[in-house]
């Protein structure tokens, strides 16, 4: 039997969800202010930004140690401006990747990193 569980709350705090007790995260966070999404959402990038890297602290406190998160997003161009959301959030989460493939490719197992 499958134990489905639906939780309305914001992902910068899973309370619900223990520490080091998730297999796998997939998630499609907003597109920033797009206007095929949820225009003036955020009032600037940089508070879209911070959001991005609550969650991604979040999501690493509930992943087992190894496991991963897939994030589904794509840079949007709101009234001529670019944002490259995808390298931004690469930056943003980026010590951990580098971190992770540096063991593995050392040929070490991913393991539980200091968190960003
Ligand atoms: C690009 S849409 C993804 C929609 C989803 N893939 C679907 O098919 O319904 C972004 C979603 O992020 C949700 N969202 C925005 N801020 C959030 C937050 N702090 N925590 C959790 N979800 C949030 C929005 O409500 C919206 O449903």
């Amino acid at each position: 039997m499958i134990y489905v569980k639906i939780v309305f709350g914001s992902s910068e705090n899973m309370k619900e969800v223990s520490s080091s007790s998730v297999h796998l995260v997939v998630m499609s966070p907003p597109y920033y202010n797009a206007p095929f999404d949820f225009p003036n959402l955020f009032s600037s990038y940089d508070e879209f930004l911070e959001l991005l890297r609550k969650v991604g602290r979040e999501v690493y406190r509930v992943l087992q140690p190894g496991r991963y998160a897939c994030y589904v997003t794509q840079d949007v161009r709101i009234e001529g401006k670019l944002y490259p959301i995808i390298a931004d959030l690469i930056r943003i989460r980026s010590t951990r990747l580098v971190s992770s493939t540096r063991r593995r490719s050392s040929g070490g197992s991913p393991r539980a990193h200091k968190d960003i």
